[in-house]
């Protein structure tokens, strides 16, 4: 299975609200680009390299906000991925939208695939079902931000939560399956999979996100006592 959570490319000296505060929206030189024909570009690229690497039977999860998203499905279009599922994160606690001149940002969206139209796939609908009060779980997931405990070793400006991870890996995974990521930031799918024993791959261009990532393993390792 692969989960990817490229850049947004929304670092154009703009600002944003957080925890009450403006800030910068610019998160690093990573998440700058000249406009939609190099970000499809890069896109394109990427995703075909991901289906070079994934199993047959293998997943991809996709996840964007409409700044990167329509460039996202396309590319997977492109290259003959299946589409599975749109899950929107339904974010309980958004920022408020400081312009008010359109409604509050308050989802963001992930796109399941498999490889190909005809290949097979694992879901694990049972025990989504059972996550679900036994009834059917639907493609609306209401989860909310990043805990303060998942932030003790630092900030990644676009980390993910524990819990929306945790979901997407028991969905599509069963222990022991090798599971890639090749915008690794934070390190959360690793963590996820590390905490639900599977296998765990992760990619990053920036050393100090990969140093973040080592220390929150450590602390998985001591809580599961694999050391
Ligand atoms: C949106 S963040 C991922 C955040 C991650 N999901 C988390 O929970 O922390 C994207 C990450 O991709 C990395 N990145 C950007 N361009 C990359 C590239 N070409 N190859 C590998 N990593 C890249 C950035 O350094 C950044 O950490």
């Amino acid at each position: 299975m692969i989960f990817a959570d490229p850049p947004y490319f929304l670092s154009n000296d703009g600002i944003t609200c957080q925890s009450g505060r403006m800030v910068s929206v610019n998160k690093g030189e990573w998440d700058k680009a000249e406009g939609v024909k190099e970000i499809h570009s890069f896109n394109l690229d990427w995703i075909g390299e991901c289906k070079r690497v994934l199993k047959d039977d293998g997943t991809i999860w996709i996840s964007g906000t409409y700044h990167n998203i329509y460039s996202l499905g396309m590319a997977l279009l492109e290259h003959e991925y299946k589409i599975l599922n749109n899950i929107v994160w339904f974010k309980t606690n958004p920022p408020p939208n400081l312009g008010c001149r359109c409604f509050t940002h308050a989802n963001e969206t992930i796109i399941w695939a498999r490889k190909h139209k005809d290949s097979k796939h694992y879901f694990n609908y049972k025990l989504m079902k059972q996550l679900n009060n036994d009834r059917q779980m639907k493609d609306v997931w209401k989860i909310g931000q990043v805990k303060k405990s998942e932030k003790k070793y630092g900030k990644h400006p676009t980390q993910k939560p524990l819990e929306l991870l945790k979901r997407i890996v028991m969905a599509s995974t069963e222990e022991g399956m090798v599971i890639l990521d090749p915008f690794n930031g934070s390190g959360t799918t690793g963590i996820a999979a590390a905490e639900l024993s599977r296998k765990y791959i992760g990619i990053d261009l920036e050393e100090e996100y990969l140093e973040l990532t080592r220390k929150r393993y450590d602390d998985v390792k001591k809580k599961l006592r694999l050391f």
